[in-house]
C-alpha cells in the first residue's frame, strides 16, 4: 500500500543521507526485526553494509543454513557466518542457573561480535533492528524486570560506534512485517514467531549440553512442522518444545527404557505480556507425541503444558 511505500521510500533517503559513503555493520540474528532493518540499510547503501550472524549453536534446526542461504545466496547481503558453537557452549558448561545462562550468551555474543567488528576495521554505523515497543519499554525503566532481555542496547555500550541506525524505531511489529513483505522478504520470516535471544539454552532445564541440544532440536522440529501442517501457526502465539532434566522409566519392545520427559509449549498471547495455553486439537497431539517417542532417541514421556501467563511465563526459565 501507498502508507509502506512511502515509508520505504522516506526511509531509503534517510539513511543514504545518514550513511554517505561509509561502512555499516548490523548484527542479523535472523529474527523478524534485525533483518527488516538490513534488508532496508541494504536497499538503501548496498555492500557498505556489513552483515555479521553469529551461529551460538543454540538455534532451532537448519535456522543458520536458511540465513545464509536466503540473506547471501538469493538476497545478495555482504554476510559474515561466525561459527561460535564451541565458544558459546564452552561458556555454558557446567552452568545451570537461568539468568547466569542469559548473562554468559549475553556477554558471549558481545565478544564474538567485536572480533568480527575488529577484523572489518574502521566502521561509522551501527544498524539496530529496535522497534517502537523496545524505546518505550527501555525507556520507562520498567520496575520488575522478571527475565534479563538482550535484545535493547548491550551492543553499542561496548563496541564503540559512531552512531546507531535504527529505520524501525518507530514502527509497531506489524508494521514492521508488513514493511518486510514489501521488501521482498519470505513469509517464513516476515511471520516468523518470537524466538528468544538465548535460544535453545533456555529450553534445556539445567545444564546446556551438545547431546541434549540435539535431542530438543529434533523434538521441536517435529512439532514445529506438525504445527504448520496443520495450518496452525498463525493461531498460535508461540510453540516450541523444551527439555526437561527429568529422566523417568518407560518401555521400548521388550526393554525398560529410562529416558527423558519432553514438554511442549503452545501459547495464544498479543504481546508475551500475558499467554494463555492452547487449546490444540488432541488428535494433532496425539500424532505428535507418537511421532517423537518414535523418531527421537532418548525421549520416552511428552507432557503439555497447560499453564497460561501469569502465573507461569511462556518460557520454562
Ligand atoms: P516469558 O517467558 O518471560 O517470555 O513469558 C515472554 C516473551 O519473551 C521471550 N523471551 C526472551 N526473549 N531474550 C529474548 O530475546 C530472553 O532472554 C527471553 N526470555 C523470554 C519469550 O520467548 C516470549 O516471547
Amino acid at each position: 500500500d501507498w502508507q509502506t511505500d512511502n515509508f520505504i521510500e522516506a526511509s531509503l533517503a534517510e539513511i543514504r543521507a545518514k550513511i554517505g559513503d561509509k561502512k555499516v555493520l548490523c548484527a542479523l540474528s535472523g529474527g523478524v526485526d534485525s533483518s527488516v532493518a538490513a534488508m532496508l540499510v541494504h536497499k538503501a547503501v548496498g555492500k557498505q553494509l556489513t552483515c555479521i550472524f553469529v551461529d551460538n549453536g543454540l538455534l532451532r534446526k537448519n535456522e543458520a543454513e536458511q540465513v545464509e542461504q536466503l540473506f547471501r545466496q538469493e538476497l545478495d547481503l555482504q554476510l559474515i557466518c561466525v561459527d561460535a558453537k564451541e565458544r558459546f557452549l564452552n561458556q555454558l558448561a557446567g552452568v545451570s542457573d537461568p539468568e547466569e545462562k542469559r548473562k554468559r550468551i549475553g556477554e558471549t555474543f558481545i565478544r564474538v561480535f567485536e572480533d568480527e567488528a575488529k577484523k572489518i576495521g574502521e566502521v561509522d554505523f551501527l544498524v539496530q533492528g529496535t522497534i517502537y515497543p523496545d524505546v518505550i519499554e527501555s525507556g520507562a525503566g520498567h520496575a520488575a524486570v522478571i527475565k534479563s532481555h538482550h535484545n535493547v542496547g548491550g551492543l553499542p555500550d561496548v563496541v564503540d560506534f559512531k552512531e546507531l541506525i535504527e529505520p524501525l524505531r518507530l514502527l509497531f511489529k506489524d508494521e514492521v512485517r508488513t514493511v518486510g513483505a514489501a521488501l521482498g522478504l519470505p513469509s517464513y520470516l516476515v511471520n516468523r514467531q518470537p524466538f528468544p535471544g538465548p535460544g535453545l539454552a533456555i529450553r534445556v532445564i539445567g545444564e546446556v549440553t551438545e547431546p541434549k541440544l540435539a535431542i530438543l532440536r529434533a523434538a521441536d522440529y517435529i512439532f514445529r512442522s506438525e504445527i504448520e501442517a496443520a495450518d496452525l501457526e498463525e493461531e498460535v502465539w508461540q510453540y516450541f518444545a523444551v527439555l526437561t532434566g527429568i529422566r523417568t522409566v518407560g518401555v521400548m519392545g521388550d526393554e525398560r527404557t529410562y529416558h527423558y520427559t519432553l514438554g511442549l509449549r503452545a501459547v495464544s498471547s498479543v504481546d508475551g505480556m500475558t499467554a494463555d495455553w492452547s487449546r490444540l486439537p488432541l488428535p494433532l497431539l496425539a500424532k505428535i507425541s507418537n511421532r517423537i517417542v518414535n523418531e527421537v532417541e532418548q525421549v520416552n514421556r511428552i507432557v503439555y503444558d497447560i499453564t497460561s501467563k501469569p502465573p507461569a511465563t511462556i518460557e520454562w526459565e
